[in-house]
């Protein structure tokens, strides 16, 4: 890494962790006592700073709000058996912050900002990284612009922040899913592929109209004809078909996920043959109904490796196998947990241990 950058560090009075109940842990309600935030201007970025996790004062003109230039990332940092803490491979998520900022016409953040932003923060709120298994802390980096100024074009200003919230995974159970036939996620030529706010805004009323048909996430197609299966928004999806990994192919509509990329790579080295591809809504169908789709999990640093029970596509649901059964996944899933917690040697290089 660079040299190291100048960080004023603000502590908080108080710590939060005392009246904190680390066995109820919500994905993203409970944030750790700190939080880290560089600004830019005038073409540079500048007053780094550690300070307490709380409320930025800020114009109710600035650009991100009215125009919706605003990029985010994902990542967590793990426990480790011997005590030490992990980041899961931060490398990838900057490398897709950037190319989210390029997308959305934003500054680059360099990486020794990040980074170290990251390690400042891990290292100020060390006890906040959970323990319990399944649990970590979620790294939130954030990008927003803050010109307070309403003609739409590119800001002059923003903040870089990066925020940390002990969890465990983003979902509790095994999913049902709707095959989404008359909304749209993202388009050709569009933002997919880059993790900006309003890719999730446009996501939200179709995903409340599923959840009224008693879905709990939506799986997209994709927008010219609803032929093929792009992503879940929350998560990248993964299917095992005649034994083989079966997953959509990273395009512009589709982002290209951490936890996707490293099961495809751990699945690779189990001997399983990999397909990254267009996948049919069709093919699906077929496959459980003729049970060659023997899994089908959604994976992302959120959702981690959670199994997809129930399909829902043009008024019907097909149920899938019965995901205690499910040893492809859950051997990939157990791999990966453990090269995250330190149990077994990290061949890959994937943990950044602080
Ligand atoms: C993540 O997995 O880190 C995500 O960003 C998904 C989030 C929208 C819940």
């Amino acid at each position: 890494m660079n040299d190291t950058l100048d960080i004023t560090i603000t502590k908080a009075e108080n710590s939060r962790l005392t009246v904190t109940d680390f066995s109820q842990l919500p994905f993203g309600k409970v944030f750790s006592d700190h939080m880290f935030i560089a600004e830019y201007d005038n073409g540079q970025w500048s007053n780094l700073r550690v300070l307490p996790y709380g409320p930025i004062p800020m114009s109710p003109a600035i650009s991100a709000l009215h125009y919706g230039q605003a990029i985010f990332e994902g990542m967590k940092a793990y426990r480790q058996a011997d005590g030490k803490i992990s980041v899961f491979r931060p490398e990838k998520n900057f490398e897709r912050f950037n190319k989210s900022a390029d997308r959305m016409s934003m500054p680059a953040v360099p990486k020794e900002i990040f980074m170290q932003g990251i390690a400042a923060l891990i290292d100020i709120d060390e006890k906040w990284v959970p323990a319990q298994d399944g649990y970590s802390l979620y790294i939130r980096p954030v990008m927003f612009a803050t010109d307070p100024y309403l003609g739409v074009k590119p800001s002059d200003k923003y903040i870089f922040a990066l925020l940390t919230t002990p969890t465990g995974p983003y979902y509790s159970k095994a999913l049902k899913v709707k095959i989404e036939m008359e909304y749209t996620r993202a388009d050709d030529g569009g933002v997919g592929y880059a993790k900006t706010a309003g890719n999730y805004a446009r996501s939200l009323y179709p995903f409340a109209e599923a959840q009224k048909e008693g879905f709990d996430q939506l799986i997209w197609t994709d927008a010219a004809a609803h032929e093929y299966i792009e992503e879940a928004g929350t998560a990248n999806l993964i299917f095992v078909i005649n034994g083989k990994l079966v997953t959509p192919s990273v395009r512009s509509t589709v982002l290209d996920g951490v936890t996707r990329d490293t099961i495809i790579q751990l699945a690779k080295k189990a001997g399983i043959e990999v397909e990254e591809r267009r996948v049919s809504v069709k093919e699906v169908i077929e496959g459980i109904e003729n049970g060659t789709l023997t899994d089908a999990f959604a994976a992302g640093t959120a959702a981690t490796v959670t199994p997809i029970g129930e399909i829902g596509y043009l008024g019907k649901t097909y149920t899938l196998t019965d995901p205690a059964t499910r040893t492809v996944s859950a051997g990939i899933a157990k791999t990966l947990n453990d090269i995250r917690y330190g149990l077994v040697p990290d061949e890959f290089g994937w943990n950044w241990v602080l």
